[in-house]
């Protein structure tokens, strides 16, 4: 079990954490060079040899790695060890194309493990805790990462995953567990049900959320902190550098999410050029893993925008809250809109419930929005999106309850425009 209060390297002076850092980064590609032929040969076209990173500056040298080049060697061409050494293998479904592979070494799994902990640990939770993991277990890394973690701290786990929202309900209920782990989105869905089960969501036992896996605002935050009486904590990561547990929001903070940069480097590019940006600056978040075995990933690019802050609660940097992805903007006459925008003023009006789905179509040459909302105040919403974002939207109010709920990542954008347009 985690040493209480906190682990050493969680408040280690900068400058040790630099130390190690330089030199995880450099063994890092040092292993991607010499057991993946696709980074050998990335690298040397580049020009960039690992014995050339001499300072974490130096990161700057070496090419990125994308999507398209876990889709070029796919399934197992960048990982680097044998299959023997394999002991998980996990995918992310990808809307389009194939998915994405990842491994894990019994070191792998026992780095993600750990992270998890410390994540599950930083929001609040602690040994003798029971918590209800509703996230999907399976392929997705959601419900696997969050029950290693949270065994390994020391809680009860009740594995749920997700889906069969009125069982949910009742084994919160008889259960008790104080910390549930949960896209924002299913957990609205669970609130839902617990109003038609009668069942008031501020009287039950749960005091923590531990939400991620997909964008959520801090009026949404608000919005279910207020509903269910507990605090709602930031959790993130993704399936190429580990899963979940990549960064974390620190309870006695909750300024934005502190990252394991032990174990995950991070740094934020310009989203078009690829250059990278001072902290502070908002572009593109970028990783590079400084541990993992089986798929080490050099310069990945997350496509999240965010900026990077100086530590608070720990010495190790934060993000702040990721409210888009660079692949979810939507461009509505000639005005760049992320889906975030929409739902920080959806949640502004009392009248609509928090579910919504942004509808995409063609209005002549040009891409029209449609917002579908529960209940009444879709002209309030329509005056806002015209006068707080620019923009002409149709919106479009349905019956409580018609909006598909999501028992995992919510889709938000439907997109209806004619193929190949
Ligand atoms: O969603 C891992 C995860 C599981 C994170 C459970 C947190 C909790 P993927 O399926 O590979 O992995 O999707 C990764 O989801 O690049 C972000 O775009 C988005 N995402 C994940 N966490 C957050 C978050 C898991 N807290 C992709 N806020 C990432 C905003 C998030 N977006």
């Amino acid at each position: 079990m985690i040493a209480f209060p906190l682990e050493g390297i969680e408040k280690a002076p900068l400058e040790s954490l630099k130390a190690l850092q330089l030199e995880r980064l450099q063994w890092s590609l040092r292993h991607a060079y010499e057991n993946v032929p696709h980074y050998r040969k990335k690298f040397d076209a580049a020009g960039a040899k690992p014995q050339d990173c001499r300072s974490l500056a130096d990161l700057a040298r070496f090419p990125f790695t994308t999507k398209a080049d876990l889709r070029e060697t796919y399934p197992f061409g960048m990982f680097a060890v044998p299959m023997d050494q394999v002991v998980r293998i996990h995918a992310s479904s990808g809307t389009t194309g194939k998915p994405t592979v990842v491994g894990y070494t019994a070191k792998d799994i026992d780095t993600w493990t750990h992270v998890m902990a410390r994540s599950i640990r930083a929001a609040g939770a602690r040994p003798g805790n029971k918590v209800h993991v509703a996230y999907g277990y399976g392929l997705f890394t959601g419900g696997l990462g969050a029950h290693y973690g949270a065994e390994r701290l020391g809680l009860a786990v009740v594995p749920l995953g997700g889906g069969m929202t009125e069982r949910q309900v009742q084994l919160i209920a008889d259960f008790k567990p104080e910390i549930i782990m949960v896209t924002p989105s299913y957990m609205l869905a669970i609130a839902d049900e617990m109003e038609r089960q009668g069942i008031d969501p501020r009287k039950t036992s749960l005091r923590i959320g531990i939400f991620g896996a997909e964008p959520w605002t801090n009026e949404m935050r608000r919005n279910i902190e207020e509903r269910l009486k507990i605090e709602a904590i930031d959790l993130y990561g993704l399936s190429e550098v580990i899963g979940p547990g990549v960064a974390q929001e620190c309870l006695e903070t909750k300024d934005g999410l502190t990252i394991w940069e032990d174990h995950f480097y991070p740094e934020v590019v310009d989203p078009a050029s690829g250059a990278p940006l001072r902290d502070g600056e908002k572009g593109e978040l970028v990783f590079t893993s400084l541990t993992k075995e089986a798929l080490p990933v050099i310069r990945y690019r997350t496509r999240d925008l965010t900026r990077l802050l100086p530590g608070t609660a720990r010495t190790m940097r934060r993000m702040e809250k990721i409210t888009g992805r660079s692949d979810d903007m939507l461009i509505i006459r000639g005005v760049n809109v992320f889906p975030s925008q929409i739902e920080e003023l959806i949640l502004k009006q009392p009248s609509l419930s928090p579910h919504y789905v942004l509808e995409l179509s063609k209005d002549g040459p040009l891409d029209h929005l449609t917002v579908l909302v529960e209940g009444k105040g879709g002209e309030a919403l329509r005056h806002d999106i015209k006068s707080y974002i620019g923009i002409t939207v149709d919106v479009k109010e349905v019956p409580i309850s018609s909006i598909e709920r999501s028992i995992g990542k919510a889709k938000r954008v439907v997109d209806k425009r004619p193929k190949g347009a």
